[in-house]
């Protein structure tokens, strides 16, 4: 009966350990797919952003362009990442799966070089 439990508390440290390690897998290994990033972010950020290639102006003025945020200096999806985790006050804290962020981030780093096409 001991026994048991004790193998329980050892599954459930186990796991939550899995759970605290497995983003900054995903994290370091998944590269988006820009593609899919930007058919996600016309659906969920254009109502604010511009996110199109060479689009300038964002319907939310005070919100960036995709494209003026992959020309700022020094900007990679892991910025993008820890600015995401951040809660921000302008800025509504969506909750994205991972899968849609590493996309969407990729496509934003890919309008760098003038996109992925
Ligand atoms: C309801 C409006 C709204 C939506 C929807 C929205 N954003 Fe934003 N976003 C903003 C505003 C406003 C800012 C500027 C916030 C600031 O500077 O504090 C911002 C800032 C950002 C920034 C940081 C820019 C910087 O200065 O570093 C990133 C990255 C970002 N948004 C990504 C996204 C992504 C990706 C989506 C879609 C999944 C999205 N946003 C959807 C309004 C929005």
């Amino acid at each position: 009966m001991y026994k048991k439990v004790r193998l329980w508390g050892n599954i459930r440290a186990l796991i939550s350990a899995g759970l605290v390690l497995l983003p900054n897998c995903a994290r370091s290994q998944t590269e988006g797919d820009a593609r899919q990033g930007e058919s996600f972010a016309k659906e969920a950020c254009s109502q604010c952003h511009a996110v199109g290639r060479k689009q300038f102006f964002s319907p939310n003025p005070y919100a960036p362009s995709f494209y003026s945020l992959a020309r700022s200096p020094g900007m990679t999806a892991t910025k993008l990442h820890v600015w995401f985790e951040t809660p921000h006050a302008s800025m509504p804290n969506l909750i994205l799966r991972a899968a849609d962020k590493e996309n969407v981030f990729a496509y934003i780093i890919s309008l760098k070089s003038g996109g992925h096409l």
